[in-house]
């Protein structure tokens, strides 16, 4: 059971977690997700309306029902969904003896019906969230690599290191998810680099790319590995999924994530930045030709302009 978590909102879990379950589904494992963030964004994305889904967790806080009696059957994979009243649970919550381990508990009786289950929490460290680790295996933190205040990272590796205090002794940080990276950019790059130096934790799979796609997604009401989109994205995700499922890692798929060999060693190891020199490959220019059909979005880094690359 992983928890896909960062207080900071807009950095991608929801849209990891429900990449990664699509990429496992896809592995032919059975896999539920659980919407565990009152905006119910993945509920939305999976297709259901968050303002009329009846049960949703909502019901199963208040103790009208069990999780497993709220479980939807979506096509790729199984839903506990949210609705919007899940913003009240916080406070319902509150007043509870045991408040901390009401998922585990529900959970529990779920563990044998599924080969994974994914938590997608809420941008904040509320008592959902904590709920959420409490019942976690391990956690999984997706990072953007565009802004390099990071520090929400250090918080909630604060709150992990409560929670395995207080809630869940064996609760282990499997890594980092970087998402919507532009390899084009050396700020993204930067980025990337400071966040792997940073915190010590490992990368999992491969950076997810920054495409146009992920936000269409959620209108269609599947994952975007399920539209039959090949783009990098897709397969960074079903890196992530694999190394996340303890498998080999596939040379084929990382390659199509961009993140051969020679890609991440000319990312990791550069200090092109810090030192003025530009060490980036020379395929950029036909790269970013290639990023604009496939759906990338272009985006103008001044510092590439500043770079005299062209
Ligand atoms: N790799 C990506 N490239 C471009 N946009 C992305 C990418 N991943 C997520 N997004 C978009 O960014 C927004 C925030 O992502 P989301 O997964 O909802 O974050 P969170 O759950 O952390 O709030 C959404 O509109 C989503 O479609
Ligand atoms: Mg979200």
């Amino acid at each position: 059971m992983i928890a896909v978590a960062n207080q900071k909102g807009g950095v991608g879990k929801t849209t990891s977690t429900l990449s990664i379950a699509a990429a496992m589904a896809e592995l032919d494992l059975a896999v539920l997700v659980v919407d565990l963030d009152p905006q119910a964004c993945l509920t939305f994305s999976l297709g259901y309306d968050p303002d009329a889904i009846e049960p949703s967790l909502h019901d199963m806080v208040v103790g009208r029902q069990t999780l497993a009696s709220t479980i939807v059957r979506h096509q790729e994979v199984d839903l506990a969904p949210a609705s919007i009243d899940l913003a009240g649970a916080e406070v319902t919550l509150l007043s509870r003896t045991g408040r901390e381990f009401l998922l585990r508990g529900e959970l529990a009786e779920l563990q044998d019906t599924y080969d994974m289950i994914l938590l997608d929490c809420a941008p904040s460290l509320g008592v959902l969230t904590i709920n959420g680790l409490t019942a976690a295996d391990e956690v999984v933190i997706p990072v953007q690599c565009e802004t390099l205040s990071h520090r929400g990272v250090s918080q909630l590796l604060e709150t992990i290191h409560d929670v395995r205090r207080l809630t869940n002794r064996t609760l282990e940080v499997r890594g980092l998810v970087a998402t919507m990276f532009d390899p084009r950019t050396k700020h993204s790059r930067a980025v990337l680099r400071d966040l792997l130096a940073r915190y010590d934790l490992p990368l999992l799979g491969a950076p997810v790319r920054k495409s146009i796609r992920f936000a269409e997604a959620p209108t269609k009401g599947q994952s975007l590995l399920a539209g039959g989109q090949d783009i990098p994205g897709a397969a960074a995700y079903r890196c992530i999924a694999r190394e996340l499922l303890g498998m080999e890692p596939d040379a084929d798929l990382l390659a199509a994530a961009g993140w051969d060999d020679e890609r991440r060693d000319s990312v990791l190891a550069s200090t092109d930045e810090a030192s003025g020199l530009d060490r980036s490959p020379p395929e950029v220019a036909a790269e970013t030709a290639a990023d604009a059909d496939d759906g990338e979005i272009s985006v103008v880094d001044l510092d590439e302009v500043g770079s005299g690359r062209g």
